[in-house]
């Protein structure tokens, strides 16, 4: 039996999607060592009805030197972090010399406008090559996994914050206990901890399958997150539902006693109750929906190679490992996958082993018939950029949340 990460209850299993590779571990044409595969599936805990992964990978060996995913590579999310950046500090970055700590920077694409502000701060992130890129824009990294120890040594060398953001990072980190000791910690007082990350319920009424691999351990709902925070001394005080990323939400936690949870927790928390999110037989019917995709989509593939329709993916996101490994989508069925990031190029998609090119390619020395849409969470900035694409008469291949072809 699997024990929940966060509360020790029993987690009960409702989805297996069978030996999965790192979803970020594209591989160079020719290497020998053998793959990485671990076992990918999801579970609820009967308890605080966190859902998460029931099989860890090891930390080291999702965020290191060469993690390839650069955040700054997609424009909606440059303009989305600008954004949120300006706008916290404006509501929490008062008073004299404020400091504001994120949890995962990446490459700065949030912090970079923080610092252009003048306001003091400190991204911390283990994935040294990406950090490296914040670094070279002025940003001050903290090169390691954040937790318990090393929040300890930021609030001896800078004092405490005012305000501990992440995004997207929060769910990948299984020891979440010892992180929100961190954040308590490093918090000023009346400080605030704000995260963003896919939401179980767009998941669940998407039917975002891929939104599942190894590294996004949890899927929030704000019902699991008021739990946790109960259990670490924090109050969940607001929500904000984004567009971002095919649904995500974004939690604003305080410690108990300090700020009055507004409208938004306790709407979101019916919601939930409404909409059965995180209950096991929605759950269930999620499971059942996935499966028929996989069907589908195989199906469509198949009758287009043998039809003698060209096929390329757009996209090389982590997002699609599941889906091309789960769905059994190799270079027989997709020629290629297009992607804007070098550190990509070049390489085979983990597992599947489809070999990934440039942008330059999607169109050179040909558009391809169809363009299976790996990316679908940037849909509307892909797809405004890409009406030649359409206009040669090409069409796109959508799984979320059905199987179509646009
Ligand atoms: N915040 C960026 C965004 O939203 O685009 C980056 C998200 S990226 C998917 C996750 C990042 O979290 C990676 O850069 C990874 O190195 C970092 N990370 C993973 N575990 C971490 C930890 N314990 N502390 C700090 N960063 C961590
Ligand atoms: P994400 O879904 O995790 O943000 O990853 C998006 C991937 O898609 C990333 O590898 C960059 C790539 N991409 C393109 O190749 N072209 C684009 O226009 C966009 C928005 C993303």
């Amino acid at each position: 039996m699997v024990t929940c990460r966060i509360c020790n209850d029993n987690v009960t299993e409702f989805l297996d999607f069978g030996r999965q590779p790192l979803s970020d571990a594209f591989r160079a044409p020719g290497e020998s060592r053998p793959e990485f595969f671990y076992r990918l599936a999801v579970g609820a805990c009967a308890g605080c009805s966190m859902t998460q992964l029931v099989e860890e990978v090891p930390r080291e060996r999702m965020f290191h030197h060469d993690y390839p995913y650069r955040s700054s590579g997609s424009r909606t999310m440059r303009e989305h972090f600008a954004a949120t950046a300006r706008r916290l500090m404006a509501e929490e970055c008062r008073g004299e010399d404020p400091f504001v700590v994120e949890i995962g920077c990446n490459d700065g694409v949030l912090l970079r406008t923080v610092h252009a502000a003048g306001v003091r701060c400190l991204g911390v992130d283990p994935s040294s090559g990406v950090a490296e890129e914040a670094r070279a824009e002025g940003v001050p990294i903290l090169g390691e996994f954040f937790e318990e120890e090393s929040a300890a040594r930021i609030r001896k060398a800078e004092g405490t914050a005012q305000l501990v953001y992440s995004a997207n990072t929060i769910c990948h980190i299984p020891y979440l206990d010892s992180v929100l000791r961190g954040v308590d910690t490093l918090l000023a007082p009346g400080g605030v901890f704000v995260f963003e990350d896919p939401y179980l319920g767009d998941i669940l009424r998407r039917v975002s399958f891929d939104q599942i691999y190894d590294e996004h351990f949890y899927f929030f709902t704000a019902t699991s997150v008021q739990a946790m925070a109960h259990r670490f001394g924090f109050r969940l005080v607001r929500v904000e539902r984004l567009p971002v990323h095919g649904g995500e939400v974004r939690y604003f936690l305080a410690r108990a006693g300090e700020r009055t949870p507004d409208a938004s927790v306790a709407e979101l928390l019916e919601e939930e109750r409404r909409e059965r999110v995180g209950e096991p037989d929605r759950l269930r019917a999620f499971a059942e929906q996935v499966a028929a995709v996989r069907t589908e989509l195989r199906e469509l593939l198949t009758r287009l190679r043998d039809e003698g329709k060209r096929v390329v993916a757009y996209g090389a996101t982590a997002k699609s490992a599941t889906v091309a490994n789960y769905c059994g989508i190799g270079p027989d069925l997709v020629e290629f996958v297009c992607d804007t990031t070098p550190e990509k190029q070049g390489r085979l998609t983990p597992g599947s082993h489809i070999p990934v090119r440039p942008h330059e390619a999607f169109a050179s020395p040909a558009y391809p018939d169809y363009a299976l849409l790996f990316a679908w969470n940037h849909a509307e900035e892909i797809m405004a950029k890409e009406t030649a694409f359409r206009a040669s008469g090409g069409r796109w291949i959508t799984y979320v949340p059905d199987v179509k072809v646009i």
